[in-house]
């Protein structure tokens, strides 16, 4: 087998010299003869849930050269999803691209992808995708679970909620401030069922993980194992030729939804699927995800739609224990990257803690998933987690309370005069990938003070951004098109009756037809949109898709593959 790597190696000639002298490093003779194995590596101080994926790195390199090939350690662009300004989203793309590129441009044979924060493993497998590399992933792990005055803290779902407490009253800002040393308590990854675990999960399901690995808490070390048996594979996949272009298709994004319904995981988890389907040239559609997710039953009982944590999710079974429960839903022809069946793993496979993860006879509800609305609010789709939202509202008619910009909204939610009340539904627009841009995590607007004061705890809310995956409510989301690209949304006013029908799939603004088509956006709602001069943001607002294909750069859709370029000299 001719290595790709032989491209800049192999030979007498002047490039070939120029190309071995400078990475010879006292390496073995035959080192250019071996598989070099890039391992792209996520960790950055700017990145705490990913910071210690270099010591994760180190097995990983042990694997590789035990079993005959050459590791090389890559830092990619890192994205911290708490540090990262004005959202990671927005920088997604941008990693993805850089990290497909350097690894075309380099004599690399294959790679071992080190992610953990929310966009990370989203961006290294889009980027796996469109270089098509032998890749795999080896996922950091959750953060063990922190305690406040005796009680577990999940990190996301709990900031949320400790700050409602001290708006409504229940808790004191000294007590909520006191927290913040206890809701980090290790290396790791955020600890609730939110995007960062359930990328991981889904990526395995997805069949990029060695099953069995995904969910491995940050400090075990068990983690350090996987990934020196992971650095061995990332050499047999070079061997083997098995690139994500052979073994990921529709029926391994099928296995991905029926996890992401199952485990009860992140909204945020579409887009991303979306934008690695889109890489790969798989059809993969919004609508796929309630029609494969919606009838799966939720199992996992972790926050933010339940009650424990990843720590507890491991030592309950992870994820194996939770698709043996679902088999029957699995389609039993996708295969993994070790090249056997998804399936194949799930024999030995008990739930150790019924509490933690449910048997199919007893789930923790029988329908999960993501439910697709449409309507004349959102005529490509919009997203709303029924799981995480009040089951009273998920049929509700309310008067719209409308917000131009996160901006507006934080300087009027807590006015004692917006005319809001509990049946109202908060509309927040100019958040979408173009109108941010980026697409942050703000579509779980906080509850306006007077009605959380009065006991409010949930309210309809709408908009074209996404929410955090340890968020909850009664959230309406990534509704497309985004207002920034001509959506509907735009045309809303304050005082229009919005009327939201999950069962029927429904989101609908009830206004005579001829007065709805009459309207155009006012001024207030245009000018809050993003209008960049210059760099990757003016590169971003003019080639970002909505969010109903992935919020991909349209340039960016599909692969180029692994071909060599000309050379340097
Ligand atoms: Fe990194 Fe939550 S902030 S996973």
């Amino acid at each position: 087998m001719t290595l790709r790597s032989a491209q800049w190696y192999a030979g007498d000639h002047r490039n070939a010299y120029i190309h071995r002298a400078w990475m010879r490093r006292g390496g073995p003779a035959d080192a250019f003869d071996r598989p070099q194995i890039a391992i792209a590596n996520t960790a950055s101080d700017l990145t705490p849930c990913n910071a210690h994926l270099t010591e994760v790195a180190q097995s990983v390199k042990n694997g590789i050269y035990e079993a005959g090939g050459i590791p090389l350690e890559l830092p990619v662009v890192s994205l911290g999803e708490t540090q990262v300004r004005p959202t990671a989203m927005l920088w997604r793309n941008m990693a993805a691209m850089a990290t497909e590129e350097v690894l075309r441009a380099n004599p690399v044979d294959g790679v071992v992808l080190l992610g953990g924060c929310d966009k990370t493993i989203p961006s290294l497998l889009m980027a796996a995708a469109s270089v098509d590399l032998p890749a795999v992933v080896v996922p950091g792990g959750p953060m063990l679970t922190g305690t406040f005055r005796g009680v577990p803290l999940g990190c996301g779902t709990d900031v949320w909620r400790l700050s409602e407490e001290v708006r409504a009253g229940s808790l004191s800002n000294e007590q909520f401030i006191r927290s913040e040393s206890a809701m980090i308590r290790s290396r790791g990854h955020c600890n609730t069922m939110g995007t960062a675990s359930t990328m991981a999960l889904v990526a395995e399901a997805l069949g990029t993980v060695v099953p069995g690995v995904a969910g491995t808490p940050a400090p075990d070390s068990r983690l350090l194992e996987a990934a020196h048996r992971t650095g061995g594979l990332a050499v047999e996949l070079v061997t083997a030729d098995r690139r994500p272009g052979t073994f990921l298709t529709k029926a391994s994004f099928h296995n991905a939804i029926v996890t992401l319904a199952a485990i009860g995981g992140s909204t945020n988890a579409v887009v991303h699927l979306l934008a690695i389907a889109g890489r790969l040239g798989v059809d993969l559609t919004l609508d796929d995800f309630d029609r494969i997710g919606s009838g799966v039953p939720v199992l996992v009982d972790l926050q933010p739609a339940g009650r424990f944590l990843m720590d507890d999710f491991h030592r309950a079974g992870g994820l194996l224990a939770v698709l043996r429960e679902v088999r029957d839903l699995l389609d039993p022809d996708a295969r993994t990257v070790t090249g056997r069946p998804l399936v194949d793993y799930l024999d030995d496979a008990p739930i150790w803690d019924p509490e933690v993860i449910r048997s199919r006879t007893s789930p923790l509800l029988d329908h999960g998933g993501i439910a697709v609305l449409r309507g004349n609010l959102a005529p490509r789709g919009a997203l709303i987690k029924p799981a995480a939202a009040s089951p009273h509202l998920l049929k509700h008619r309310g008067r719209a309370v409308v917000f131009d910009s996160v901006e507006d909204f934080h300087a009027r939610v807590d006015d004692p005069d917006l005319d809001v009340d509990a049946d109202s539904v908060l509309v927040l627009r100019g958040c979408g990938p173009k109108g941010y841009p980026g697409m942050p995590e703000v579509a779980n607007m906080p509850l306006p003070k007077k009605l959380l004061e009065r006991g409010v705890r949930d309210m309809v809310r709408v908009c074209d951004g996404r929410m955090s995956g340890t968020a909850y409510g009664t959230v309406v989301l990534h509704v497309a098109p985004e207002a920034a690209a001509g959506g509907p949304l735009a045309l809303v006013r304050t005082g229009d009756v919005i009327n939201l029908d999950v069962e029927a799939r429904r989101i609908d603004v009830e206004v005579p037809d001829e007065e709805w088509a009459a309207r155009t956006p006012n001024d207030a709602t245009t000018s809050g949109y993003a209008n960049p001069r210059r760099g990757w943001e003016r590169l971003y607002v003019d080639h970002v898709l909505q969010a109903d294909t992935g919020a991909d750069l349209d340039f960016l859709l599909g692969s180029s593959g692994s071909q060599v370029s000309r050379d340097s000299h």
